[in-house]
């Protein structure tokens, strides 16, 4: 998204640290492979550049403490308007926050449910209270309106709540929802869910699972502060994705065991892009008969099926159609050498293979990731691997 060169703000609602709120306390071992997920978590949201969290009821789940720790090394503020210290009645975390993109201020607030089960709330916050949240957002909005041109709300209410926070229109331009009901929140949403609106004002929300993101582009006019118009899209996040190096690597370290903090010592706000890929000229320097089929199959014609059509600058066609798009390149226009989907498009990216090749191997090409990109649901398409598979394998190395 960044690559495409617009602002982005990257924001997420909350309860995204741990699994669902149990009553009973976790066992030992259950804490601790919370806490590992916890940081894996994180670490990728460091890496990813988040700009500010919401907190939901499940990030409780450890306690405080656990999320005052969490929040020491993010890069990126906790936001939670009305839970506050017992007796002093001191916010634990940040209310809100100013974020400057393309000129215009973004206030960012969060809020959460109050009516949490007392056995839970007794359990994860015994020294603080939760205040009610919709007389905290009644308060708090007016106020955060006179330092920005747009307010987001990041609100862990039930959808009632928030419906009625629109209806009494305290000056939210966008709400995030996380279409909970009687405290109870949906895993998938449908569709036709990712967007409503109240009164004139979007409502977004977007699955968990990490298996979307929601993506709401907000127009302006020359010289205007106020949002003028706007468009919500989903982006799937499905396998044909290649795996980020760098994130390859947080999640491995939560498979190892190994979780630690991640030091992030760049600018998150650019894309990280890897110069790893070698692609058909270098691999094919070395293997000429394997570069030289893959010349003569359809994956070394992929590109061009797409400009014919005027769809090579569409992010959601050239992720199957190239190699390494928003690992290699991301700036669409930037495509450069990884037209096509070439060499690790299939056979995935070994760092230090062209040094030794004996040493650092590629292991046979698996069905799945042929399935990845002939995903028929998108492409319409059948595929039958077994027919297919001839067609798309290089010969062997003749030795
Ligand atoms: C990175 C995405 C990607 C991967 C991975 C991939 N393909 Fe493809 N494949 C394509 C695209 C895109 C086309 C269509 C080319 C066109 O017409 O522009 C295609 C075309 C083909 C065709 C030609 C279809 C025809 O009827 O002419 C075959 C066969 C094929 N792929 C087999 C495979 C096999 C087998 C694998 C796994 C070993 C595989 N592909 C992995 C993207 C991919
Ligand atoms: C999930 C990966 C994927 C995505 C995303 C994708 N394609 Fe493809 N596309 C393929 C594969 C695989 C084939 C080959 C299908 C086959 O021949 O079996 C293909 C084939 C094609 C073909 C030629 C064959 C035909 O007759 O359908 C066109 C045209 C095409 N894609 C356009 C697009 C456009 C436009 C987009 C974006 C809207 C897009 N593709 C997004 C994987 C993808
Ligand atoms: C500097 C030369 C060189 C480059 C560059 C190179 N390879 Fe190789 N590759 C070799 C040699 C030599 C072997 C055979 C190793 C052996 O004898 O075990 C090999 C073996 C392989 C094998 C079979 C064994 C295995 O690792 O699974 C695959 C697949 C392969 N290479 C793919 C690639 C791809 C894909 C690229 C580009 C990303 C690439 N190679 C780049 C030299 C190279
Ligand atoms: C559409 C997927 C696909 C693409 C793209 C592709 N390959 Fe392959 N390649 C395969 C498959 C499948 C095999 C068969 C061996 C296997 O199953 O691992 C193979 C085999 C090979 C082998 C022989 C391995 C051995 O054990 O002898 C080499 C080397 C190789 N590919 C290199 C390349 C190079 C270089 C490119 C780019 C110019 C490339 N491949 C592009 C799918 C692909």
């Amino acid at each position: 998204m960044r690559g495409r060169g617009n602002p982005v703000l990257l924001l997420d609602a909350g309860d995204c640290f741990f699994s669902s709120p149990t009553k009973k306390p976790p066992t030992k071992a259950e804490e601790l492979q919370e806490l590992r997920k916890g940081r894996t978590v994180l670490n990728a949201y460091n890496l990813l550049g988040y700009q500010a969290l919401g907190l939901g009821p499940a990030d409780l789940q450890l306690g405080i403490a656990t999320l005052v720790a969490f929040e020491k090394e993010a890069r990126f503020p906790f936001l939670c308007a009305n839970l506050v210290e017992k007796g002093t009645r001191k916010p634990v975390f940040k209310a809100s926050t100013v974020i400057e993109a393309g000129g215009i201020r973004f206030g960012v607030y969060g809020v959460m449910m109050h009516q949490l089960n007392e056995t839970y709330r007794n359990r994860v916050v015994p020294d603080a209270e939760l205040l009610d949240a919709e007389q905290v957002t009644r308060e708090l909005v007016p106020e955060l309106r006179k330092s920005c041109d747009v307010v987001i709300a990041l609100s862990q209410l039930n959808v009632d709540q928030n419906e009625r926070l629109l209806d009494a229109n305290p000056g939210i331009d966008v709400l995030i929802d996380p279409l909970s009901r009687n405290g109870t929140k949906a895993i998938w949403i449908a569709e036709n869910e990712y967007y409503t609106e109240r009164n004139g004002f979007p409502i977004l929300r977007i699955d968990g699972q990490g298996s979307r993101v929601g993506v709401f582009e907000m127009y302006f006019a020359p010289g205007s502060r106020r949002l003028k118009e706007h468009e919500a899209l989903d982006a799937a996040l499905e396998p044909h994705f290649m795996r980020h190096p760098e994130m390859a690597q947080v999640v491995e370290e939560f498979e190892k065991g190994r979780t630690k903090p991640l030091v992030v010592d760049f600018d998150t706000l650019k894309p990280r892009l890897s110069d790893e890929l070698l692609g058909e000229e270098g691999c094919g320097s070395c293997h000429q008969d394997q570069a030289r089929f893959w010349k003569g199959t359809k994956h070394a014609d992929t590109y061009s099926t797409l400009e014919k059509t005027g769809d090579h600058f569409r992010m959601d066609c050239v992720v199957c159609h190239a190699l390494g798009y928003g690992v290699a390149f991301a700036d669409l226009k930037a495509v450069g050498r990884f037209k096509e989907v070439q060499c690790e498009a299939c056979h995935g990216v070994k760092p230090g293979h062209a040094d030794e090749p004996k040493k650092v191997v590629f292991g046979p090409v698996l069905e799945d990731t042929c399935w990845g990109c002939h995903n028929p649901q998108i492409t319409k398409k059948d595929f039958r691997y077994e027919d297919s598979k001839d067609r798309a394998s290089c010969p062997k190395i003749q030795r």
